[in-house]
């Protein structure tokens, strides 16, 4: 049977069905897939129910995976990203792991336990938002550069559980990341440029901290806006693929404390790079003392 591709928003978001991602997954249909990927930004599918080992072997497909750079992988997995509601909530609007230079290329999600109600996940297209700007706003966009960090100013969600709360925070802030990226970067396999913001965003450099505030306002609300967006109601089974180099997306808080556990694992990705061919460059910790962890790490360095 072919896969069916069936838009779910005007500008970003495709459900896909007709096909598993198991270990039975034709080279032919991976190649749909990875093709739509790019179009569509973010692609649904329902009723997958992978476990953990097929969820790397498809992962896989798609390049190197990457643990998270702070907080350790589920057991008996190398790169499986345990996301559980008591222990945090990825409720304000970001790009994944962006206070590292070669943040992921691609996340992929699967849905563990979701909530009977609530807990929807939306994307913003990034690309779009740029496309849209006008071509003041463009050149402006163009010129800027914005240092990232997981010291983030973030708020404690409620409803999460204190204490598994505080052990993520302290486990995602065990090491000082700071990385300044373009605002603007051109996508590698599309040529398009994406607005590079969310959460992680200290400040833009070379302006003050209240131009700094405003500047970032006008760029986030371009993303954000809601026709430049998709939500998507979880079910169980459910995996969701997206283009880390292209969106953002934020975990709606509004289910009380009822159960939601997703998985994720995530691509490894290039270092971006602007549109005057300056590439994102890592602050801290510096290239030369940071400590190889990953094979993906040991390659960029040796790179
Ligand atoms: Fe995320």
């Amino acid at each position: 049977m072919a896969i069916q591709i069936n838009p779910v928003a005007g500008k970003i978001g495709a459900a896909l069905s007709g096909v598993k991602l198991d270990e039975n997954l034709s080279d032919d249909d991976f190649k749909t897939i990875q093709q739509a990927l790019l179009k569509f930004k973010v692609l649904f599918f329902r009723d997958q129910h992978l476990d953990d080992s097929q969820h790397e072997a498809f992962s896989r497909r798609f390049g190197d995976q990457v643990p998270h750079p702070t907080v350790r992988s589920a057991e008996k997995s190398t790169a499986i990203l345990h996301l559980d509601a008591k222990e945090t909530r990825a409720n304000s609007w970001h790009t994944d792991v962006t206070f590292v230079a070669n943040y992921p290329k691609i996340s992929i999600l699967r849905g563990v336990v979701i909530p009977p109600y609530g807990g929807d996940t939306v994307w913003a297209n990034t690309a779009a938002a740029y496309a849209d700007l006008p071509t003041p706003l463009k050149v402006l966009a163009d010129s800027l550069r914005a240092v990232h960090s997981n010291i983030y100013d973030y708020a404690v969600p409620r409803d999460t559980q204190e204490d598994g709360a505080k052990r993520y925070r302290t486990e995602f802030a065990a090491e000082v990341y700071e990385t300044e990226h373009p605002l603007v970067r051109v996508h590698p396999e599309t040529g398009e440029r994406s607005l590079i913001l969310g959460h992680f965003v200290k400040h833009i450099q070379g302006v003050s901290s209240h131009d700094s505030k405003q500047l970032v306002r006008l760029f986030h609300e371009r993303i954000t806006h809601l026709d430049n967006t998709v939500r998507w109601r979880w079910q169980e089974g459910d995996v969701v693929i997206w283009d880390n180099r292209a969106t953002q997306h934020i975990a709606i808080n509004d289910y009380g404390n009822a159960q939601r556990i997703v998985r994720r694992t995530t691509i490894d990705g290039d270092i971006p790079v602007g549109v005057d061919g300056r590439f994102s460059q890592a602050l801290k910790p510096t290239p030369e003392t940071r400590s190889p962890k990953t094979e993906a790490d040991k390659k960029h360095l040796a790179a």
